[in-house]
């Protein structure tokens, strides 16, 4: 699936959250001149541009990480055709195609809290649609994927998530109902870029709670007020371990979910974080880590 609604450079890179649009910096966006339909126009003829100079650099970029992984699996004595198969030996995409009543759940729970759209509009949703099938895609190619819960659907992205092809036989439970009918309270975990409390480990008797909203920030720290309504846990992932973490500390649905997959299989945080969150994000930052499996940095709303 592609990884942005969006493309890039759209009017924001959403990514930087609230930072680092382009009508911050100087572009001809910024011109306020231009009418709503000239600055969409614009917009969509920067992104062509964008990808056509960018697409070769994109997939020689490509090229080189996975050569360079062959390099250090033969020095490591591994067999880089066992270990990186292609097609459909390919690990993966036998894990995508197993049939559900095979698959093995971990016991680590998570929601998609989705009772935020009404304060999304139609972009919005559709990009929430494209993260949660992120999120989705993501957990098929775990060995044990994680026990996925989309909560409190809201009528305009249950329409849109529900006419994706074959979203009938995703192995993952939806529920009309709120989290907080379906699990005790004292099993939640909210996770929130504002909570005091820093998240060290996953819990199989933990349900942790991710906010279902693109909103580029507007309602800052509305899951950690619910969270503080309800009397529900709260904690943040450990970002700090990127010392050099840019101001914004708020990730999109499908970064902070893969953040807990990764976290299912492996321990360190510092890895997990930097296979999930965007380079420039922590542009000094020796990133020790490259993701094998991202085929491009993923652009998608916050
Ligand atoms: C795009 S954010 C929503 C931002 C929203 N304005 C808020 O304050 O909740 C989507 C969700 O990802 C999770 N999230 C984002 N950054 C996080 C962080 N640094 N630590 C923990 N959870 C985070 C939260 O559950 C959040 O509700």
């Amino acid at each position: 699936m592609s990884s942005t609604q969006d493309g890039y450079p759209s009017g924001r890179n959403p990514d930087e959250g609230e930072e680092g649009t382009l009508c911050d910096r100087e572009s001809p966006l910024s011109a306020k001149r231009l009418s709503k339909a000239e600055k969409k126009q614009l917009r969509q003829a920067l992104r062509e541009a964008h990808w056509k100079t960018h697409a070769p650099k994109e997939r020689e970029n490509r090229r080189r990480n996975r050569s360079a992984r062959i390099s250090a699996m033969k020095a490591a004595g591994k067999d880089p055709s066992v270990e990186l198969p292609t097609g459909k030996k390919n690990i993966f995409y036998l894990r995508k195609k197993r049939p559900v009543d095979q698959i093995v759940f971990s016991n680590i729970r998570v929601v998609i809290d989705l009772s935020f759209d009404h304060l999304m509009n139609d972009r919005a949703i559709n990009s929430l649609v494209t993260q949660v099938s992120q999120c989705y895609a993501t957990n098929r190619k775990l060995e044990c994927p994680l026990q996925l819960h989309l909560t409190g659907f809201g009528q305009r992205f249950q329409q849109k998530i529900t006419s994706l092809d074959g979203f009938e036989k995703w192995a993952i439970k939806t529920h009309s109902e709120s989290y907080l009918d379906l699990f005790p309270r004292s099993d939640l975990v909210y996770l929130c870029d504002g909570s005091e409390n820093v998240l060290r480990t996953l819990e199989a008797d933990k349900v942790y709670v991710i906010g279902g909203l693109v909103d580029h920030n507007q309602h800052k720290g509305i899951c950690y007020n619910l969270a503080l309504e309800n009397h529900i846990e709260t904690a943040r992932l450990p970002l700090e371990v990127l010392s050099e973490m840019k101001a914004c500390k708020v990730l999109t649905v499908n970064q902070v979910f893969q953040i807990l997959s990764d976290m299912s299989v492996k321990t360190d945080w510092k890895e997990c974080l930097q296979l999930a969150i965007p380079k420039r994000k922590y542009p000094n930052s020796v990133q020790s880590y490259p993701n094998p499996e991202k085929k491009s940095e993923v652009h998608v709303d916050t």
